[in-house]
């Protein structure tokens, strides 16, 4: 016998051949395929230990054809095992593309800004033009021009957010009503909205940060008549047609004489209720007849002309209209309580 035919009688290529094929194609995983590979094709197989001992050229010849399709077997069925798994995965994850997608949630306004936008309707239907100011102002217009002189509460450093010497957080919009009348002659009609910063505490009815409603009117001839007209039409546009309003006496530095306003309850209609504290009655703006000082440092003539102003605060509006009993809600961005406007 020779030496050839002893190493490949050790191994019968033939039988090794079935045996190693049966082997891949039964293979499931890339797993079960590696075991075969490592026990045909690994060091210790024994193909290879047979082709290691191999001394003549011809038992060479079949264990390297024999290892080469082999070789060819595994990778193919690594091909088709890989090609399975990939279809198996797009059947899981089908999805029909005809169907109708998620819809995106609609977000809206925050009702602050629905508020805003709907007093600005209002004004602009009036005549008034809407004014952007500045949130923060410098003291000459936010104070002094406004006739209130340096000794005035507001001032105080506990009431106004300073941001240094004479630069602050504007505690209401009236700075854009001067800066509106240094530029133009009169007549004029704004409304001025916007945030306000002062330095209350929080707390359900107080927030450091809300908004105003500001308006001016200036021109020949204007009375209390005049603002008494505007804000019923205001009152009846925003809290329904039967509304009346009255005045009570008050007191602001840039307005004489001063005036608070007070709208017919829209809950009971004047019978009393927890909302108009039983007076049928509900305090809802600070306004007058523009102060002659104020129109003076504007440089207008108050023998000339007079005016109207009035301020009234945006979270107000909401809280009366919706029941909001906390002003804190407004900053909180809980959409359990934003969605529902
Ligand atoms: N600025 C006042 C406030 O914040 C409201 C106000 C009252 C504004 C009278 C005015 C006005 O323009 O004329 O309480």
């Amino acid at each position: 016998m020779t030496e050839s035919g002893d190493t490949v009688a050790r191994v019968d290529p033939k039988a090794l051949e079935t045996e190693a094929q049966s082997a891949i194609a039964a293979a499931q995983s890339p797993d079960e395929l590696e075991q075969a590979r490592v026990r045909y094709l690994g060091r210790k197989s024994e193909l290879k230990q047979a082709l290691r001992e191999v001394r003549d050229r011809e038992s060479g010849m079949t264990l390297n054809a024999l290892r080469q399709s082999l070789e060819t077997a595994f990778d193919e069925r690594e091909e088709a095992l890989r090609t399975a798994a990939l279809e198996r995965l797009l059947g899981e994850e089908s999805f029909d593309v005809t169907l109708p997608g998620d819809a995106p949630p609609r977000g809206h306004y925050h009702l602050l800004t629905q508020v805003r936008r709907e007093v600005e309707d209002i004004f602009i239907g009036l005549g008034f033009g809407v004014v952007d100011g500045d949130e923060v102002e410098d003291t000459y217009h936010l104070f002094d021009a406004l006739n209130m002189p340096p000794g005035h509460v507001t001032r105080s450093p506990l009431h106004t957010l300073f941001l240094n010497g004479d630069t602050v957080l504007r505690t209401e919009t009236s700075a854009s009503q001067i800066r509106v009348m240094e530029t133009r002659e009169p007549p004029v009609y704004m409304v001025s909205l916007g945030r306000v910063y002062r330095r209350d505490t929080i707390e359900p009815k107080n927030y450091p940060i809300f908004h105003q409603c500001e308006g001016l009117a200036v021109d020949e001839g204007i009375t209390v008549a005049d603002l008494k007209g505007t804000l019923l039409h205001l009152c009846r546009a925003l809290f329904g047609e039967d509304r009346q309003v009255r005045f009570v006496t008050d007191f602001f530095p840039f307005t004489e004489p001063s005036l608070g306003l007070a709208v017919s309850c829209f809950l009971c209609d004047g019978a009393g209720c927890r909302t108009c504290k039983f007076t049928g009655w509900i305090e809802l703006a600070g306004s007058g007849l523009v102060d002659p000082n104020v129109l003076r440092n504007v440089g207008y003539d108050p023998e000339k002309v007079s005016g109207f102003a009035f301020g009234i605060g945006l979270e107000r509006i909401a809280m009366l209209r919706h029941g909001i009993p906390d002003i804190r809600l407004f900053w909180e961005n809980d959409l359990r309580f934003l969605s529902q406007f």
